[in-house]
């Protein structure tokens, strides 16, 4: 998967190709903003198991079927900066290794694996049990039919601080975030485990891999912690391109190689 076949802007040069608002539609959006239920108690305390478990179950009680929740938008509006990149990392008959990092009850893991065309093995993990069995469950209810016959997703209670925990070093080919290191950042106590987690993210994956995070962090802001955090786990390349924009808000993805640009 080399970072040089996609179409990111390399932070250091700051260029920005960006407005694809007219691709991307967010038909599906729901703002973490126009959430009544989020208080500014819950928003503060986003690092918290607690106060997702409790978000979840209020969020499922308020429904008579289950339904994904999704924090900014859904697959469709970030799917095209997703799946190029699994097929660009594709060599025959090895089953990619994806993790939906901070899954929550997002659909984000369920439709790389259901859409993609080449073999792979999705992982959605969450701190939060309540949303880890919401979605168990939910799948064992729907026969989702994944592209290719030998992928395989699963949903694991995991605390994403200690992803060596689970996953072998240098094992994962990409990592996708959207909504949680920005949930991280923004909580009172929540900025330790962001760099945490994003120094796990680089320990477990392969050099080829890729970082994908979506968030509506402005770039100036969130290139400069990104740079500074990957800074002190020795080389990595940081990049990012505009994701669209959903009533006033830009939406940017942030992508993070484990090495520099061109040095593969
Ligand atoms: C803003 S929500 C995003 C959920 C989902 N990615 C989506 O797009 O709807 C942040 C998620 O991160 C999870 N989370 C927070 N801290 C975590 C941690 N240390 N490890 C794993 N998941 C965590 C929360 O439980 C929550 O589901």
């Amino acid at each position: 998967m080399s970072p040089l076949s996609n179409p990111f802007i390399l932070a250091g040069r700051r260029l920005f190709t960006g407005s694809l608002g007219q691709r991307h539609c967010f038909l599906n959006a729901r703002s973490p903003r126009r959430h009544s239920s989020v208080t500014t108690e819950l928003m503060e305390n986003m690092d918290q198991k607690s106060t997702w478990d409790r978000f979840y179950t209020e969020n499922n009680n308020r429904a008579s079927t289950f339904k994904n929740f999704e924090w900014f938008f859904g697959f469709d509006s970030v799917k095209d900066f997703i799946m190029p990149l699994l097929q660009t990392g594709h060599h025959q008959d090895v089953l990619l290794q994806v993790l939906d990092l901070g899954c929550g009850t997002s659909a984000l893991g369920l439709s790389v694996y259901s859409e993609s065309s080449v073999p792979v093995r999705v992982t959605c993990a969450d701190v939060s049990p309540v949303a880890v069995q919401l979605m168990q469950e939910n799948i064992r209810h729907k026969a989702i039919k994944a592209r290719h016959h030998s992928s395989r997703v699963e949903f694991v209670e995991l605390d994403c601080t200690q992803l060596d925990r689970y996953f072998g070093s240098h094992s994962l080919d990409l990592i996708i975030d959207k909504g949680t290191t920005d949930a991280l950042l923004r909580s009172r106590e929540g900025k330790g485990k962001a760099a945490l987690v994003l120094k796990q993210c680089l320990k477990v994956l392969q050099s080829s891999g890729s970082l994908l995070q979506f968030s509506d962090e402005d770039p100036d802001v969130r290139l400069l912690w990104l740079e500074a955090a990957v800074k002190e786990q020795g080389a990595a390349a940081v990049g990012f391109q505009e994701v669209g924009e959903l009533r006033g808000v830009f939406y940017y993805c942030y992508h993070v190689t484990p090495h520099p640009v061109g040095q593969h």
